[in-house]
């Protein structure tokens, strides 16, 4: 474990030397450009132009256009001093048909962004997957068990192990950590089973399937990493472990969050960090899926493959009851709530609030949850830990003077830097914090109706004005903590 340097004055949190201060961001979500060097559409591009699927009908075809003004970015993340950041890999865009050689013209765009980077000493982390795969590895011609494509099928997790040789080889040499998946219960529960993200197919079956085949495309992509890059290379996963809290001790309400812990949890921990899929998971799920056909001799061995370091992405805790009226709630916030949930086998599980103090997304504000999962991870896995996500959504506003201040995010940011210090003071060997988001940007389902970055963008202009919050967490990284 790291040793805690001595406070330094009399208020200050102490973090670890070499603490990673970033920002995190994702390709969709910023890039733009969707058609431009042979990026071919994802299966976000073919959602997000689906009629009723993104409030207001936004895309991200131009997002806000980092794709052309990426050097500008990476010189306002010089401005605020920031020691690293996360960015995403567009798979459509480096490997265009989901199968068969790298795009050259694809490859360059983040060549150039990781020398930008490097040039302002910000040291570059690339996850490999944040949502956007190849549309042509979703059509039925991939072949799943119902002639499906995507994650249900077998055939994406090889496809994506290749696609992470590929990006290793080509950025390797100047990318030292990586991250494989984000966030995979997205991925297969609100893109297989609710349909609120893409590809917006609701079968709990595929969903599951989905899961399975994200913690086998981990596993053999954690494989195609360490053969491609050098032994120092950092190889991670970014999960959005659910804080589950049980609203009362009746013996029903810890059941009900023992199957949200499974099948939000456990469903990804067992196999990549024991080789496993739990027991009541199994069973939970045994009517939706024929785990003895999905599970196939060697795939647990795969899944585990060891990893460097464990990436937590965290927004608010998960509140659960039984309930005989159960409500689905993808993101326990209502957004896409409907008939068909995110959670396969958990039918009577309802969600709850944690408490009414929300950001413009509805979720509860609760840095406990934060400090709560970072010393869980620390005694389950023992692992180095990053925050490779947190932040909030608020209603900003820009002044007439063309300033946007934006206290709330700013006291949010403070209170959850604040829970990090507490988990690194009770033991956890948390190595940096990547704050969601560095720009306003194109916010999944809800389009760009929802501002995350602490730089607002002017989406008419695409002007980019760093926040009040922005010159916060630039004083924050100077001073090495908050006060
Ligand atoms: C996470 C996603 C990220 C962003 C934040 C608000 O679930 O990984 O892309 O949308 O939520």
């Amino acid at each position: 474990m790291t040793a805690l340097p001595p406070d330094i004055g009399s208020a200050r949190r102490a973090f670890p030397p070499g603490f990673a201060w970033g920002t995190a961001t994702a390709a969709y979500q910023i890039e733009g450009a969707v058609a431009e060097d042979g990026r071919t559409p994802s299966i976000w591009d073919t959602f997000s132009h689906t009629p009723g699927k993104v409030d207001g009908g936004d895309t991200g075809d131009i997002a806000v256009d980092h794709y052309h003004r990426f050097r500008e970015d990476v010189r306002m993340m010089a401005d605020l001093g920031l020691t690293s950041y996360r960015f995403s890999i567009a798979w459509p865009r480096v490997q265009p048909t989901g199968r068969g050689p790298a795009s050259e013209r694809g490859l360059d765009f983040y060549r150039a962004l990781t020398d930008e980077l490097l040039a302002h000493g910000i040291t570059p982390v690339a996850t490999l997957y944040h949502w956007d795969l190849p549309q042509e590895l979703e059509n039925p011609s991939n072949g799943g068990p119902a002639g499906d494509g995507g994650w249900p099928a077998r055939e994406t997790a090889y496809r994506f192990a290749d696609y992470a040789a590929l990006a290793a080889e080509a950025l390797g040499d100047r990318v030292p950590t990586w991250i494989t998946l984000n966030e995979p219960w997205c991925s297969a529960f609100l893109g297989y089973g609710a349909g609120v993200h893409a590809p917006g197919r609701t079968d709990p079956g595929d969903a599951l399937r989905a899961a399975h085949h994200l913690n086998l495309g981990h596993g053999l992509a954690v494989g195609a990493l360490r053969a491609a890059l050098p032994a120092s290379a950092q190889v991670s996963v970014s999960l959005n472990l659910h804080v589950v809290r049980p609203l009362g001790d009746r013996p029903q309400d810890l059941e009900a969050a023992r199957r949200i812990d499974a099948v939000g949890n456990r469903i990804w921990t067992g196999p990549m960090f024991r080789a496993r899929y739990d027991e009541d998971l199994l069973e939970d799920t045994a009517h939706l899926v024929d785990w003895d056909a999905l599970v196939h001799d060697g795939d647990l061995t795969e899944t585990s493959r060891p990893i460097d370091l464990l990436g937590l992405n965290y927004y608010n805790p998960t509140v659960v009851s039984a309930s005989a009226d159960p409500e689905h709630r993808p993101r326990e916030d209502g957004h896409g709530s409907g008939a068909h949930s995110p959670w396969p086998g958990a039918d009577a599980v309802a969600f709850h609030r944690a408490n009414d103090d929300v950001t413009a997304m509805g979720w509860p504000i609760d840095p406990t949850g934060l400090s709560d999962a970072l010393l869980t991870m620390h005694r389950e896995f023992g692992l180095p830990l990053i925050i490779s996500e947190n932040g909030a959504a608020f209603q900003d506003t820009v002044a007439p003077d063309g300033t946007v201040h934006d206290p709330e995010r700013t006291a949010y940011l403070r209170r959850h830097l604040d829970a990090v210090a507490d988990a690194i003071d009770a033991g956890a060997d948390v190595r940096g914090y990547f704050l969601w988001s560095l720009l306003d940007n194109f916010e999944w389902a809800y389009g760009y109706d929802k501002r995350f970055g602490i730089i607002h963008v002017d989406y008419d202009t695409l002007v980019r004005t760093p926040k009040s919050s922005a010159h916060w967490y630039a004083e924050v990284i100077r001073r090495g903590g908050p006060d």
